[in-house]
Formats: structure tokens, C-alpha cells, sequence
């Protein structure tokens, strides 16, 4: 079946993983995971190579992808199931309506937003995944102690989203999954010789 009917039919009929309507479920994402675990949410998953592979690695942790593109959500959806990844779930479309609606205060355990787009004019610095008013409702929604973990290859918007979560109450450390998992995007970055740019931001109390 074409990518795109494949998209309308999950538009008609989403399988159980695939949640239409999130805000409904703020304040209660374990009932749709069917047990209480900590609640990891990655932004911009594209094909999901990176999801997969973290749901593989912390099987104790649900895991929540949110993609603006159905046909990536599928993509990454069949990753999944093919590579029995369990407890992924995933929100198609703006992740910035997801998240304002979605979740209570501080039910996030660890956020993941892994190279985005740089929109390197600053003009379009409103457009950027890590623009202060974002950055402002990701620490709103991880919890006190609860890490959201970045990773570009544009040096410049490293140094800026560094500097938006340190003015943001955020302490930074080294990030701990640097070397452990790659994202699409950075497997043809890494053949290219192009550095990675990272770091794990813990929301302070
Ligand atoms: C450059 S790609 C990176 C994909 C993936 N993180 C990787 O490293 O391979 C950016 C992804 O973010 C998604 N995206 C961009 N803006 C978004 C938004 N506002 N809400 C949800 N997804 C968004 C795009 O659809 C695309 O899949």
C-alpha cells in the first residue's frame, strides 16, 4: 500500500498505539501503556530508528514518540514491532499542541529531541525546537531531577540551546548516551566525519 493511503488508513483507524486525541490521556499515560513506569518522550522521532533502539535498551521505561509527518510514525511504528520493542506509543502531529495539552505537570521522566532542525537565521529563532518558550514547557513537564537529552550537529544551535536551558532551570552534564544509540540522521553525519554536539539537561527543583 502507497505511504500516503497507508497514512489515511491510520487516520480512520489507529491501531492501539498510535493516540489521535493525546490530551485525553494527560495526567494518566500509564493507563495507556497499561502499567506505572517512568514516562520517556522523544521529539521528532522521524524513521525512529533512535526510539527503538532506547525502548530496547530500557525495557523498564514507556515510551512516547511524537512525529509531525504519519508516514515517519508508521515507519517507526513497524521498527518497533518488528524489533519487539513493547511499551512504545506513539502521537502523530505538532508536537507543540501535544505538549501543551497532554501531560500534567512533571509526569515526564526524560524528554529526547535529537537534531532538530537549526533554522540558523535568526529570524526564524521562534521556529526552534529549543526557542525559550519551549524550553520553558519542557521543564514544566519533566519532573524535578528529570533529564531531557539534546544532540545536533549544528555547533551553533548547540551553543544556543545550551545557553536557553542553563537561563531555563537547567543544570547540564556530560550526555550519557552519546555513544550508546544513533538516529538516522546521525549515522549519515558520522560517515560524513561530521562532529555530534550533545548534552543531557537535569531539571533542577
Ligand atoms: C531533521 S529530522 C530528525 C529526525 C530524527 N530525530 C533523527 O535524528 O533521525 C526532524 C524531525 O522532526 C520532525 N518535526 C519537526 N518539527 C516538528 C514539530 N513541530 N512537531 C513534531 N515533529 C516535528 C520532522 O517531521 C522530522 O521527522
Amino acid at each position: 500500500m502507497a505511504k500516503k493511503q497507508l497514512a489515511q488508513e491510520y487516520y480512520k483507524a489507529p491501531p492501539y498505539d498510535v493516540i489521535l486525541e493525546p490530551a485525553k490521556l494527560a495526567g494518566r499515560w500509564h493507563e495507556s501503556f497499561g502499567r506505572v513506569a517512568p514516562l520517556h518522550v522523544e521529539v521528532g522521532i522521524g524513521l525512529g530508528h533512535h526510539l527503538v533502539q532506547h525502548a530496547l535498551i530500557h525495557p523498564d521505561q514507556n515510551h512516547l514518540g511524537l512525529d509531525l509527518k504519519m508516514h515517519r510514525i508508521y515507519t517507526a511504528r513497524h521498527k518497533a514491532l518488528r524489533q519487539g520493542a513493547r511499551f512504545v506509543r506513539f502521537v502523530p502531529g505538532d508536537a507543540d499542541e501535544a505538549l501543551a495539552a497532554a501531560f500534567a505537570d512533571g509526569e515526564v521522566d526524560r524528554m529526547t529531541l535529537l537534531f532538530p532542525d537549526p533554522w540558523p537565521d535568526n529570524r526564524d529563532a521562534p521556529k526552534r525546537l529549543t526557542h525559550p518558550d519551549r524550553v520553558a514547557r519542557y521543564r514544566r513537564l519533566l519532573h524535578a531531577g528529570g533529564v531531557f537529552h539534546f544532540r545536533t550537529d549544528d555547533e551553533p544551535l548547540y551553543m544556543y540551546s545550551r545557553d536557553v536551558f542553563l537561563a531555563h532551570g537547567f543544570a547540564l552534564v556530560e550526555a550519557v548516551e552519546l555513544e550508546r544509540t544513533t538516529t538516522d540522521f546521525e549515522a549519515r553525519w558520522l560517515l560524513a566525519g561530521r562532529a555530534i554536539f550533545g548534552f543531557d539537561a537535569v531539571r533542577l527543583g
